[in-house]
């Protein structure tokens, strides 16, 4: 398969990890490129449920390489915990399968204790973030105070440079009224996780580029989705990285000419979890879908805001990461619907939008405007052929690829691997 980058394109949480999954099979090489431990893509196999943080999720198919890459945050403590999970339900992780870029930035307490104290703060206005330090590890390495992968693996360096980083962000805290971090054993945790993380850690990039040359094919795990990207997100309700596609060549070393498609993954309808404007948010579907026992946060549990499909967003979110290929997943999550709305434009200000507004106040003032569609009411989940799938549900497939301007390729009815349709 040629090289492909995955994103998210909507609000975080379409099903990303499944189709990873699934398009692993082509790949030989699986790359995460932004965003950290606040991502939690799930994929099940043969019944098993895996929730991947850090590690790409390409780590369930045997014989593929999986890389962490330099646009990532690495919270070292997790990234231990989640390969010590992943081995105790036999998952293979070694050095011959996973490569940490030694270019990564590293996250640390300080980090999340003021993600932390900055979300109290805030309030009302709180971005509700998963409290996992992204924001201020991505503020430090944009300041040029991070430690990086490479920091971490020396031991008389990183000494030395962490007694620096302890120090000022000590004071930072204290200044918060929160409590000051102990530098020693702050040393002695990310010291033994340093001794564990050391044999994956190398130059991703170089190796990427040789791989690349020898015609091995790779696939570029977007985390989180468009929504929440740091320059074409709902700011200031985003995440610290550049989720869309563009974040994945900043984030591997492997330039924009190498790419050759974006495929871009979809929920049938829309979630968000955490704070800021969701245009079609609907009560209605989210207690549907709660009392179903889907939409709750693969990493923090939290109940996911639902809403309709916005095909204002999704063909926004084309525009910006160039999607060729659209997934969609979840589709049976409308299964018992006898009617399903679909937005096609907003309405705010006396006007009619087919972008989402810049002003953040005015996105939050957006009336959805609709287009019905009738559901098929019939279950989805056994389906395995595009024929074999109600006609009622093809017109809908097609009609949300149309206004998101993007080929259908995928649908997925299931969490499994074998829940899986290729329209014919
Ligand atoms: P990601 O962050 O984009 O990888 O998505 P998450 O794993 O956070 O959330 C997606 C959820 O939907 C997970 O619980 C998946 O197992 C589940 N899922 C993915 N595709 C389907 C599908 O087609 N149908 C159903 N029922 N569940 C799905
Ligand atoms: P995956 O990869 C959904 C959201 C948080 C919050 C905002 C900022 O599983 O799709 P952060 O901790 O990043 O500073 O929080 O972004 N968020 C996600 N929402 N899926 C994710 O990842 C997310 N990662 C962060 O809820 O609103
Ligand atoms: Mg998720």
């Amino acid at each position: 398969m040629a090289n492909t980058i995955l994103v998210g394109a909507q609000w975080g949480d379409e099903g990303k990890g499944k189709i990873i999954d699934v398009l692993t099979e082509q790949s030989d090489i699986v790359v995460r490129t932004q965003g950290g431990n606040n991502a939690g893509h799930t994929v099940f196999v043969s019944g098993q449920k895996y929730v991947l943080h850090l590690v790409p999720s390409g780590i369930l198919r045997p014989g593929k390489l999986c890389v962490i890459g330099n646009g990532v945050v690495i919270d070292p403590l997790g990234l231990v915990e989640e390969i010590e999970g992943l081995r105790r339900l036999g998952v293979k992780v070694k050095s011959t399968n996973l490569m940490i870029s030694e270019t990564a930035h590293v996250v640390f307490p300080y980090h999340r204790l003021l993600d932390e104290q900055r979300e109290v703060r805030k309030g009302r206005h709180k971005i509700g973030t998963t409290k996992r330090g992204i924001g201020p590890a991505y503020g430090d390495k944009a300041a040029r105070t991070g430690l990086r992968m490479i920091d971490l693996v020396n031991p008389a360096r990183f000494e030395a440079l962490l007694k620096l980083r302890v120090r000022e962000n000590n004071e930072v805290l204290r200044a918060f009224g929160a409590r000051p971090l102990s530098f020693s054993s702050l040393l002695k945790s990310y010291q033994a996780a340093a001794k564990s993380l050391k044999p994956f850690v190398a130059n991703t990039v170089i190796h990427l580029h040789e791989a690349g040359r020898r015609g091995a094919s790779i696939l570029f795990e977007g985390a989180q989705g468009t929504f929440l990207d740091i320059d074409h997100g709902t700011y200031p309700f985003v995440t610290s990285s550049n989720t869309t596609a563009g974040g994945a060549c900043t984030g591997s070393g492997v330039p924009p000419h190498r790419m050759d498609r974006v495929v871009g993954v979809v929920k049938a309808y829309t979630t968000r979890v955490g704070e800021g404007p969701l245009p079609t948010e609907n009560k209605e579907i989210a207690d549907m879908l709660h009392g179903m026992g889907r939409e709750f946060g693969a990493t923090t549990g939290r109940p996911r805001r639902c809403g309709w499909f916005d095909s204002v967003a999704t063909h926004q979110a084309t525009m910006v990461n160039g999607i060729d290929d659209l997934a969609v997943t979840n589709l049976d999550g409308l299964d018992t619907l006898e009617k399903i709305q679909v937005c096609v434009a907003y309405r705010v200000a006396g006007k009619r939008w087919t972008h989402l507004p810049n002003d953040i106040d005015l996105l939050a003032r957006c009336q959805p405007i609709y287009r019905e569609f009738p559901g098929w009411r019939q279950s989805t989940s056994e389906v395995r052929e595009w024929k074999q799938l109600p006609a009622k549900a093809r017109e809908y497939l097609k009609a949300i690829a149309d206004l998101t301007e993007a080929k259908l390729s995928l649908v997925s009815i299931g969490p499994g691997r074998e829940q899986t349709i290729v329209p014919g």
